[in-house]
């Protein structure tokens, strides 16, 4: 018996699918058919700069299709450890690292990954938001462009598309060329979210994205993020504990150097396991 290229196996004469294999009806029915139930994971991670600890043994599985959010007090290591996920410490000075993150099963640091698609694949918002010093509508398309996705009039297509996705269509269309350092600050980050959002990431990563927005854009922005899933999964630091009850369903608090706790949103908040996680998610502690 053999596989064939089309992930079929036969034997005399009799074609019988391959679990996992490609299969348009299949995949059309479930397409996360045959891959792993968590979209990334990290095992026994351990992270440090130069002498200093930030956190040991973390063992986080992170459900496909869900926003997890990650809490813990200034300090515990919450924006040390979203960065690893998509290599963004590799190079700082003194980081080290041991244990692994997997995308899909597969190390992020196989030789197989390279960072340029690593990067493509697990996309991520900054706190304060960051356009690029070129016009709005260069903006929402620069990754599609450096990912050579779409070029000449389809970018204009994918720059509209995206727009529209994060509500901004309308207050930007009559000014696609202009500078985004004119916007207010919640448009500014749409628009870096309809930036990430435009190469098709499969994992979000967010570093407290609606800390320096106002009130209604936050609630915009976590609107938005909910509606993203189950497509796109989603890893979300935030301060705003309100927030992580909203928007996600599994929490993680982080203190200590440890992962304290992990598990559904709602049994965190209100049957937390730890003393020391009760005490931060009723406010008793900073
Ligand atoms: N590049 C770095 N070099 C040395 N220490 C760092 C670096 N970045 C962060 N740290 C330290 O790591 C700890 C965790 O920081 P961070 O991950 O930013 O925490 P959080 O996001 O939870 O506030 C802090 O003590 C911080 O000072
Ligand atoms: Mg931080």
């Amino acid at each position: 018996m053999s596989a064939g290229p089309e992930g079929v196996s036969t034997e005399r004469g009799i074609t019988t699918p391959v679990v996992g294999a490609v299969d348009p009806i299949l995949d059309a029915i479930d397409p996360d058919r045959g891959r792993p139930p968590h979209v990334m994971e990290t095992r026994d991670l351990t992270l440090g700069f130069g002498a200093k600890a930030i956190l040991s043994g973390v063992t986080a599985p992170f459900a496909r299709g869900t926003i997890t959010a990650l809490i813990g007090p200034t300090g515990s290591g919450k924006t040390t450890f979203l960065r690893t996920l998509n290599r963004m410490n590799d190079k700082v000075r003194g980081f080290r690292r041991e244990g692994s993150v997997l995308l899909d099963g597969e190390s992020i640091w196989s030789t197989e990954q390279d960072l340029f698609t690593l990067r493509r694949r697990v996309g991520m918002l900054f706190q304060r938001p960051n356009p690029f010093p070129m016009s709005i509508r260069d903006n929402v398309v620069a990754g599609v462009r450096a990912h050579r996705i779409a070029k000449g009039k389809q970018l204009d297509v994918v720059a509209e598309q995206r727009l529209l996705e994060v509500g901004l269509w309308d207050a930007v269309k009559d000014r696609l060329g202009d500078s985004p350092f004119q916007l207010s600050g919640g448009q500014q980050q749409l628009l870096c979210l309809a930036r990430a959002l435009a190469i098709g990431p499969e994992v979000l990563l967010l570093d407290e994205p609606t800390s320096a927005l106002d009130p209604v854009s936050t609630e915009f922005v976590e609107h938005l993020l909910l509606q993203m899933t189950p497509a796109l999964s989603m890893v979300v630091v935030t301060h705003n504990l309100g927030q992580a009850r909203r928007i996600s369903h599994q929490t993680m608090f982080l203190y200590d150097g440890n992962l304290v706790e992990h598990g559904p949103t709602a049994q965190v908040f209100e049957h937390p396991v730890h003393t020391h996680t009760e005490r931060y998610v009723t406010g008793r502690m900073g």
